[in-house]
């Protein structure tokens, strides 16, 4: 599906029907992922632009299976026509609703998340356990550091690592008020199997780019 507004259908049997984010949550100041204040949204839904999102399609095959397992409002699954899409909020406005990922355990190609941040690790470590493909978490370049992740990626080498170069305007619940990004972030991406070493590629796009796919491919 290709419209917020519309009706989905998960691949699993399982359908939405998808209300106006704009309607949805009224806000008073537009909240970034770098705020730790009071203000910060409890479930982290701090949704996906758009061109995160197509940067990392026009560099990676997702061909089979695909789930998003924290899908907010669906900004990253309805990228992916007939994708699984699942998040633990029970009043979730898209996909599969009560879903916490880490006590779920079926078996697909690849996950394409943005995980909820306090739990990036648990929801990497774990995805590595559903997938026989990729794993892509969109995380703050700051998840390369940490003596546990140092742990995690001895033993499950990332791939490839797309840093923005521009920084992406992650809001709260995708208030699209301009806002000033404070946080830099990176696409990390796991094939099953993989003991190579770690590539970085660097992604000139993002901002407040009027069309997402104008500068896909610089
Ligand atoms: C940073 S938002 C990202 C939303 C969406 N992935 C996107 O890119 O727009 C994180 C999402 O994770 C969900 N979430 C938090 N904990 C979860 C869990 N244990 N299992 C599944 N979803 C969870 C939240 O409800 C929220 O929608």
């Amino acid at each position: 599906m290709d419209d917020l507004h519309g009706s989905y259908s998960n691949g699993a049997g399982g359908n939405s029907t998808l209300v106006d984010p704009a309607v949805y949550t009224p806000l008073r100041t537009a909240q970034s992922i770098s705020g730790f204040s009071k203000t910060r949204e409890p479930m982290d839904n701090y949704p996906t632009p758009d061109i995160a999102t197509l940067s990392l399609m026009a560099r990676e095959d997702f061909a089979g299976v695909v789930w998003e397992p924290a899908c907010g409002s669906g900004a990253i699954a309805r990228h992916f026509p007939g994708c699984i899409a699942s998040d633990i909020r029970e009043n979730n406005i898209f996909g599969e609703v009560g879903v916490d990922f880490l006590n779920e355990t079926r078996k697909v190609n690849h996950i394409v998340t943005n995980p909820p941040y306090r739990l990036a690790q648990q929801f990497v470590e774990h995805a590595l356990n559903c997938v026989d493909g990729k794993v892509a978490m969109l995380c703050k370049l700051a998840f390369l550091e940490g003596k546990s992740r140092y742990s995690l990626f001895q033993r499950h080498p990332i791939k490839t690592v797309y840093v923005f170069s521009k920084r992406l305007p992650l809001t709260k619940e995708g208030d699209t008020r301009k806002q000033s990004s404070m946080i830099p972030f990176a696409w990390f991406v796991w094939e099953k199997g993989y003991t190579g070493k770690t590539s970085v590629e660097w992604i000139l796009a993002g901002d407040d780019s009027e069309s997402p796919c104008s500068d896909v491919c610089q």
